[in-house]
């Protein structure tokens, strides 16, 4: 078992290795490859440092050179590189895509996901590696591997959308930074950053789904007993964009004054619709409490229902019953 993992992981750093190659030594890798990331404004220290490829634009190019070299069609399909077709030969699963390889938290490379280039709705944006033996993406972050150190540092660990978000604010200095690319936040996930922080920074993308995937990960941060902070973006921007636009020193001044705390953010984020109705009030209100008693720590959850009564300017009383009504129901 362990030395079937091991295959998996040859095979792919293999195929890690191959999309750089293409990237770096051929035609096409430069001048479709190369110039999306020059776009993009990725630097080449940047393109080396996260092992940045791509897949050439051709049916079998990656798996017949696999074979050829002796790696066995078993662990090429079951990594997720080669696809077996009907007539049992092999194609290959990333063609043409600029990729972006996913470290496990030793720096051995699990996973890609492969960006398409062309803007065609009929196409998937991105391909992601299936689950295998060494890839459970539940329980990988992309980025850890690159961001630990600086996590355990500052203490505190952004989590962004998407691969490019991660490169991005990395890029421009903001180190600790990591996203759940590909699926929505998981426990797994948060318990990983967990051992490294206690304190975790959302920097989804400025949309309406962003505003959502927020809320839904800041309750599920909550429960696993961290502190959540978070900073929205103008409308249409996530994290890679918008520190584009701004440069790096003037994006950091735009989290450091945006950020809020769960409260702060929930409040503002559902009190949008509410205006000036009191029911509707009340029930963000009662929202905002049912995230609060998420908090394990009850003397850390009262300075919350504090907070909340200054700010929603209802009777701290009020709140701690309801708080207390919410905690029987889940006992
Ligand atoms: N994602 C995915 N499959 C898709 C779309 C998105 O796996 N079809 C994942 C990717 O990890 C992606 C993240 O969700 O990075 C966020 O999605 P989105 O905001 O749509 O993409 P961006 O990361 O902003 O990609 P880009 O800037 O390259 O357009
Ligand atoms: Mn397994
Ligand atoms: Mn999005
Ligand atoms: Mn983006
Ligand atoms: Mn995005």
């Amino acid at each position: 078992e362990e030395t079937r993992r091991e295959s998996l992981m040859v095979a792919t750093a293999y195929a890690a290795k191959f999309f750089q190659d293409s990237l770096w030594e051929t035609a096409d890798g430069q001048n479709i490859g190369l110039s999306y990331y020059k776009e993009r404004a990725f630097t080449p220290e940047t393109i080396r440092k996260f092992e940045l490829g791509y897949s050439p634009d051709q049916w079998e190019a990656f798996s017949a050179k696999a074979i050829k070299e002796g790696y066995k069609e078993e662990f090429l399909t079951e990594a997720g590189l080669s696809v077996k077709r009907d007539n049992g030969s092999l194609y290959d699963r990333y063609r043409g895509r600029v990729m972006f390889p996913i470290h496990s938290i030793t720096g051995r490379v699990i996973a890609f996901g492969g960006r398409t280039l062309k803007s065609d709705k009929s196409v998937p944006k991105y391909v992601n590696s299936p689950e295998s033996d060494i890839y459970h993406k539940s329980n990988v972050l992309y980025g850890l591997y690159f961001a630990k150190k600086a996590i355990r540092d500052e203490d505190n660990c952004y989590l962004v959308e998407g691969y490019a978000d991660v490169i991005s604010v990395h890029q421009a200095g903001i180190e600790n930074v990591v996203a759940s690319s590909g699926t929505s936040l998981t426990v797994e996930q948060i318990r990983l950053i967990g051992r490294l922080t206690k304190n975790i920074t959302i920097l989804y993308d400025g949309d309406a789904a962003g505003i959502k995937a927020s809320l839904r990960g800041l309750d599920l941060i909550l429960e696993e007993g961290l502190n959540v902070k978070v900073v929205l973006f103008p409308d249409g921007n996530d994290p890679d964009s918008y520190v584009r636009q701004l440069g790096s020193s003037a994006f950091k001044k735009y989290i450091d004054e945006n950020k809020k705390d769960f409260i702060l953010f929930k409040t503002n984020a559902l009190l949008k619709d509410a205006a000036n109705d009191p029911i509707k009030r009340a029930g963000v209100i009662r929202e905002v409490v049912e995230s609060i008693a998420k908090i394990p720590d009850s003397i850390k959850a009262s300075v919350f229902i504090k907070e909340c009564s200054m700010l929603m300017q209802i009777d701290e009383r009020a709140l701690l019953t309801e708080l207390n009504k919410m905690r029987m129901a889940k006992a």
